[in-house]
């Protein structure tokens, strides 16, 4: 079933302080955005923003970029950072709306981003389609002109094709694997923030993979 559009994202999003309108402005200059030198983490696809919103308030010490392309997304997403903040300023968090395929007109070398989340991108199953995957070696080789040395993805899914494509993807773009958890809940990762889809998966039964990789 296809869901209704959500009239009052856009006006939304624009009135949030943390919105930024036109990201390609900030190119090469997101440490001046924050006005600071702290570590700039990003999350691709971030959906209703339950992840970033939670570990952008726990981390204040980390400045946190989100990006999805939909603006009933991005909508739900400022509005859950707002929730979690309160009455505290929301300092450390930028939400932009944009296509990541074209993730290079908005970051660039200059902009040294240290670590990388993907939760549950879409897994593109048809082969025909595979090339779109956020974490295909066409997107990687995208990330690693602005992932710091040594600079970290965190990829979660549910798919297991994604899954292994992915590890296959990361090796080949050079990417050293430095953990590879076939069962999350398993491994009982206190630390772990459960995405909304993760939450969904979760009830199903489905096994979460988690993978991080390092940049060499
Ligand atoms: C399956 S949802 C996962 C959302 C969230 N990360 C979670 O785990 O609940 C994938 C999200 O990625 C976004 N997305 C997919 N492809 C994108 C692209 N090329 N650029 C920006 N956002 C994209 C979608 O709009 C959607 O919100």
């Amino acid at each position: 079933m296809r869901m209704r559009k959500k009239k009052w994202a856009r006006p939304e999003i624009e009135s949030s302080n943390f919105f930024i309108n036109n990201p390609i402005e900030n190119r090469g200059k997101w440490h001046d955005y924050f006005e600071n030198t702290a570590p700039i983490h990003l999350e691709l696809g971030c959906g209703k923003g339950n992840f970033i919103s939670k570990l952008a308030h726990k981390n204040k010490g980390i400045n946190y970029i989100a990006i999805d392309m939909i603006d009933d997304m991005l909508g739900y997403a400022c509005r859950k950072v707002k929730e979690e903040y309160g009455d505290k300023t929301i300092e450390n968090v930028a939400i932009l709306a944009y296509d990541i395929e074209r993730i290079l007109d908005v970051f660039d070398e200059n902009d040294t981003i240290d670590r990388i989340y993907i939760n549950f991108c879409n897994p593109w199953p048809r082969p025909k389609h595979r090339k779109r995957r956020l974490t295909h070696t066409r997107q990687l080789e995208k990330y690693k002109v602005f992932l710091a040395d040594d600079g970290e993805i965190h990829f979660k899914t549910d798919d297991d094709g994604l899954y292994k494509d992915t590890l296959e993807y990361l090796q080949e773009s050079g990417f050293e694997i430095i953990e590879n958890i076939e069962d999350l809940e398993k491994a009982n990762d206190t630390e772990n923030i459960v995405t909304e889809h993760e939450q969904m998966f979760m009830n199903d039964g489905i096994k979460i993979k988690k993978i991080i990789a390092k940049k060499k």
